[in-house]
């Protein structure tokens, strides 16, 4: 699979990047948080971009944790975190243990709510929540159903990949997301189309 999403990280990047600049400026100073950070080709990316900011990478995997830790080390970011193992899943109480930054601005988990079972969905809500400021985002990114309809065929077809690989796989309806959010004090404030199909969604929390 990892080769499948590699070479999506590396083009999906700069668009992403395009809309963060958007949402933080890039003189200022953020704590950023990242799940599911797969090899770390986001957050070294961004990082680079937003020098001010403090970058904290997260893996569930034991593999990809280490290639991220050596994309980190290797490109020498003083602003990024050592990465460490976060299981979206995981209670809030366990997620402060591995995050111990005292409020984070904003969230950000890149193409992981169709490709992990929804307890890892619920579980970064809630996570997210427990950890973001008042006024923070949960930024996601991925391709999603509306109203439980997927479309164009090619998320279709790639919704029905992901079910036969695993039944608890498969593109997640904005509105379940929605609903989640509100049961975490989260609005969502924005949603964005993206290239190849894609959305960022912005969900922001109301009270810390
Ligand atoms: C398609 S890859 C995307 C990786 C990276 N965000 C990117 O876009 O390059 C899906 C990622 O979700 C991670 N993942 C799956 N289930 C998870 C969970 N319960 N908690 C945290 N990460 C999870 C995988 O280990 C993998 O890194």
């Amino acid at each position: 699979m990892a080769t499948h999403w590699f070479s999506a990280s590396e083009r999906n990047k700069h668009h992403i990047c395009d809309v963060l600049k958007q949402v933080l400026n890039s003189n200022d100073s953020y704590s950023v948080a990242e799940v599911a950070s797969g090899h770390g080709q986001h957050i070294c990316f961004f990082a680079k971009e937003f020098r001010q900011s403090v970058w904290s990478p997260t893996e569930i995997n034991a593999e990809y944790l280490n290639r991220l830790t050596e994309n980190v080390n290797r490109e020498q970011l003083s602003n990024v975190k050592p990465a460490v193992l976060l299981d979206a899943s995981w209670e809030p109480s366990r997620w402060k243990e591995s995050l111990s930054v005292n409020g984070y601005d904003l969230v950000i988990n890149i193409n992981m709510v169709h490709i992990s079972p929804f307890e890892a969905t619920i579980g970064l809500f809630n996570g997210a929540a427990s950890i973001l400021k008042q006024n923070g985002y949960l930024l996601l990114y991925g391709p999603y159903a509306i109203h439980g309809v997927i479309s164009p065929e090619s998320n279709v077809k790639f919704h029905h990949w992901l079910k036969s690989k695993c039944t608890e796989w498969g593109l997640r309806d904005i509105f379940e997301l929605e609903t989640l959010a509100h049961k975490n004090n989260m609005v969502l404030e924005k949603t964005i189309d993206m290239p190849a199909n894609n959305k960022i969604l912005l969900f922001r929390k109301l009270s810390a």
